[in-house]
């Protein structure tokens, strides 16, 4: 039973898309707090859009006709612009009001009318009545502020008791490409993935929502953690000879490895599929990640790849695959030995998947993706615990096995073999900045909190089978894209319960993001729901 999550999320989209409109984003009936009066919204078209506005409320004696800053009939701006619309409470009566605001769209004055809907709710209270009542309107949708301690045992929940105000961006697209009597127009274009998602619009900074994970229980409020000591400025410091030094514990002769099938190659380093023969009994051997580099690759990336390497040595648990042995014999490349994982690296795996699915829909279960995301979060969740950050947590990151077995491992060689999710942002440091929270970009921070964002991220990853986030976004407009409240939209197909999951990863205030536990709690809950349904 997954009720509880969509209903409180006010990251929520409306949105039209190829001409269809979405009728169950715009289906939506959110709450406003009663404290809000004002609801915003941005706007714009690429072409040519007459626009009709009306409103309605259903109790007029609790609430007057709500207005707007605009004219009640025009054309959608060609710039993105903002508009207004006020909902007081006449102060008359206690009661929920359900408001009706009404956009109807044509398109180069075609006949054709697109009727987009958007409902609200808001609950009035009389004016100098210091009590007040619980609404005794009988809704069929769960009022989530209400609903939150019946179920706040078992899952946590996601309340908007706290959002100061709502600023929903109509993210819309009339991709009229099959109506080919019309021209295309675009309503906002900042829409991060166009090729398959839909449009998302989150309230922007001044009215920062508050998704609020509950945790009677587990309520540790941790605001720093010790970050990890492979601090990439550090790196500077380091010289290949105190990296070696590191590692010299865990040090192997060459002999013992045979390189096989080169699974991943970028432009200076390279992983090779690898045996190793175990040292007390010759005939033993055991599979093995290689990772090493070419000749042409410089010191500084040597010594990145055996520091980076390092990253979840010596931690031990189901979900985690840490580096178990290097070879830095003299006049040899540095090798960075993993154990096997047959289905090799995650980001790859769900792209194989994407290209599986065009013929066979069955490829993946959504069950299963849900399963390896519940995997990532255990071992985050473990990470956590040891007070281990990350930092660098997504898909590429992870291996997976043909059980389906997903772990997470260190990113050393990540930024070769994966360029395209590496961004300089004017600094010398190339970061994974379409994974990093807000916080992380903007002032280096990173904590467990901006590790549950990229866990987000890669949750998104995995429900796109791999697709890039912000694929559109210039890597140099995403701390202000994220700070206006834009994220990556829902992918299709994905259960809005999850997309719920993942926005909240989201959430600007990393104190407001939920806790690895509570992911794996959440997740595991949707998991069996899933169950339930095949
Ligand atoms: C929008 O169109 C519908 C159907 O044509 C109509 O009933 C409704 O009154 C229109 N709304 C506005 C605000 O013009
Ligand atoms: C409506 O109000 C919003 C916010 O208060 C403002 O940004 C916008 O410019 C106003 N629009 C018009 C047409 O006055
Ligand atoms: C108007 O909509 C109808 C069905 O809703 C569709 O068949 C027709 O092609 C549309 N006309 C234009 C000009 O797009």
């Amino acid at each position: 039973t997954l009720f509880f999550l969509i209903t409180g999320l006010d990251a929520e989209l409306s949105y039209v898309r190829n001409d269809v409109v979405n009728h169950y984003a715009l289906s939506f009936n959110l709450l406003i707090p009663s404290e809000t009066n004002n609801l915003h919204f941005s706007w714009h078209a690429k072409s040519k859009v007459e626009y009709k506005l009306g409103f309605q409320v259903d109790n007029p004696m609790a609430m007057a006709m709500p207005q707007a800053n605009i004219s009640l009939q025009g054309e959608v701006p060609r710039t993105l612009s903002v508009f207004r619309v006020e909902l007081s409470c006449a102060g008359r009566l206690d009661s929920e009001v359900t408001i009706l605001m009404q956009l109807n769209l044509t398109i180069n004055s075609s006949k054709n009318i697109t009727v987009l809907n958007f409902k609200r709710r808001k609950m009035c209270y009389k004016k100098l009545e210091p009590e007040v009542k619980p609404p005794t309107s009988d809704k069929n949708s769960i009022d989530p502020v209400n609903a939150a301690p019946t179920t706040s045992t078992r899952v946590f929940y996601i309340s908007v008791g706290v959002c100061c105000a709502v600023i929903f961006l109509v993210a819309i697209i009339l991709a009229v490409l099959h109506l080919h009597s019309m021209k295309r127009i675009e309503l906002d274009d900042s829409i991060s993935d166009s090729s398959s998602s839909q449009g998302l619009s989150q309230p922007s900074t001044q009215t920062t929502q508050y998704l609020r994970a509950d945790t009677p229980n587990n309520a540790t409020p941790v605001t720093s953690y010790p970050t990890l000591r492979i601090e990439k400025n550090d790196l500077k410091s380091v010289t290949i000879m105190e990296a070696k030094a590191k590692v010299k514990d865990i040090a192997i002769s060459r002999e013992r490895i045979t390189l096989k099938d080169v699974l991943q190659e970028g432009t200076f380093g390279r992983i090779f599929h690898g045996i190793l023969i175990e040292e007390k009994d010759p005939s033993k051997e055991k599979q093995v990640f290689v990772k090493t580099v070419k000749d042409q690759a410089s010191e500084v990336q040597v010594t990145m790849m055996l520091t980076e390497s390092c990253k979840l040595r010596g931690l031990h648990h189901r979900n985690l695959l840490p580096i178990t042995h290097v070879c830095i014999e003299e006049g040899e490349k540095p090798m960075v030995l993993l154990p096997y994982m047959n289905w090799g690296n995650l980001k790859l795996f769900l792209r194989q998947c994407k290209l599986v699915e065009a013929n066979n829909p069955q490829a993946i279960s959504q069950q299963d993706l849900v399963h390896m995301a519940i995997q990532i979060a255990c071992g985050m969740s473990y990470l956590a615990r040891r007070e281990v950050i990350h930092k660098d947590l997504a898909a590429r990151n992870c291996v997976i096995d043909d059980a389906l077995q997903v772990k997470i491992t260190d990113n050393a060689l990540s930024r070769d073999l994966f360029p395209m999710d590496y961004h300089c942002l004017g600094d010398n440091e190339n970061r994974p900045v379409r994974w990093m929270a807000l916080e992380s970009l903007v002032n280096n921070e990173f904590s467990s909190a901006s590790d549950v964002w990229a866990f987000g991220v890669t949750l998104w990853e995995l429900m796109t089978l791999g697709q890039t986030p912000y694929v559109d976004i210039d890597p140099f407009e995403m701390a202000a894209y994220l700070k206006d409240g834009y994220r990556i939209a829902q992918p299709i197909n994905c259960p809005d319960e999850l997309f719920a999951v993942m926005a909240c990863c989201w959430a600007l205030d990393p104190e407001e993001r939920p806790k690895f536990q509570q992911l794996v709690q959440c997740l595991t809950e949707f998991h069996a729901a899933l169950g339930a349904y095949v």
